[in-house]
């Protein structure tokens, strides 16, 4: 392979997956596993995309499946355009890959991981960007230490370096920020969103859903192998319909006004109201008049936006067997 951009100019996505699908064989007493059943994705070309789903829904099946390290029993997948199986060794330049593993050869020093990756990826030495990768995934100080003597969140960000040597135009992390400190997320997503506002395709799975929620402008959730949303991050959101406000009366009541019981509200702590509304249906300035005119006095008050993990327990909640 050789370090000089893939471009395949015909594609406007950076990936797109056909209704793949992926059966684990059982051995024994074992059954057959059903990972993925018939996935369907696109990806924009230089989006921040967010692939969220439970334990077990098939995440890094798929992943895997794009980087050649799983075999997929049906269904097409092509990144930049070039197809996984028919244009393998472009799909493959086009693409760097964070496993979810930590599959590192515990006896290479992390500066000897980066060059052994650029030398497979045919990247001229004058091209290579070691140190300035390792540099921003915080590891100039452990360039010259041995995989095996690394913590575990430094082997990740080791992962991370290491996918990223041949500049690959899709960059694909399952789980980049497990086992991550605070501050070195921070670090690393912020050369992550360089690379992304540099043209780079990000495509990434987390947990950590206020970090998905943060980054990512578009958001697929699977959930035991089926795609069960995929839409821009906001709209996800904005089609939950549900918010709530907390109002803190100047004093306690006993009883909530009769005129409220339309909005249902729950009391709490003898002065505060809490009503989930629709924003479809029912407006704050509605809400806070009908207070009023029943004689309360308004001393404070909070709302609450859904947010990602409200969508995802939604979207998921509803079949959790067979995990
Ligand atoms: N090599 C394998 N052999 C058999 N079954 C497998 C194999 N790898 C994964 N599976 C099964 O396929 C399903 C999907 O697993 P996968 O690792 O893709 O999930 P995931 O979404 O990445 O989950 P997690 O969030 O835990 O990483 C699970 O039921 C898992 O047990
Ligand atoms: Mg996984």
């Amino acid at each position: 392979m050789t370090a000089v951009k893939a471009y395949n100019q015909s594609s406007e996505n950076a990936l797109e997956v056909r209704d793949l699908r992926k059966i684990y064989k059982g051995k024994g007493k074992v059954p057959d596993k059903e990972a993925l059943k018939g996935i369907s994705l696109s990806v924009p070309r230089g989006s921040f995309f967010g692939l969220l789903g439970p334990n077990g829904a098939g995440k890094s099946t798929l992943i895997n499946i794009l980087a050649g390290l799983v075999n997929k029993t049906s269904g097409t997948a092509s990144v930049c355009g070039y197809d996984i199986n028919k244009d393998m060794r472009l799909a493959r330049r086009a693409l760097g890959v964070v496993p979810q593993e930590l599959n590192l050869d515990a006896f290479f020093s992390a500066r000897e991981v980066m060059e052994f990756q650029a030398g497979l990826y045919g990247v001229p030495k004058s091209q290579r960007r070691t140190s300035e990768i390792l540099e921003a995934m915080g590891l100039s100080d452990k360039a010259d230490s041995y995989a095996r003597t690394l913590s575990g969140g430094m082997r990740r960000r080791l992962l991370v370096a290491k996918a990223m040597v041949h500049q690959p135009d899709v960059l694909i992390l399952d789980e980049p920020t497990a086992g991550v400190d605070i501050e070195l997320r921070q670090q690393l997503w912020g050369y992550i969103r360089k690379l992304n506002e540099a043209g780079t395709t990000i495509i990434l799975t987390t947990h950590y859903l206020e970090e998905a929620e943060e980054l990512c402008d578009e958001i697929a959730i699977i959930n035991h192998g089926e795609v069960v949303a995929c839409e821009p991050t906001d709209k996800l959101l904005s089609k939950l319909d549900a918010k709530s406000i907390t109002i803190v009366l100047d004093q306690d009541i006993e009883h909530i006004p009769d005129s409220l019981h339309v909005f249902n509200p729950a009391l709490s702590q003898g002065h505060r109201l809490t009503i989930q509304y629709k924003p479809s249906e029912a407006d704050i300035g509605s809400i806070l008049s009908r207070i009023s005119e029943s004689g309360l006095s308004i001393k404070d008050l909070t709302t609450e936006e859904p947010d990602l993990e409200d969508a995802f327990l939604q979207m998921t909640s509803s079949k959790t067997q067979n995990r």
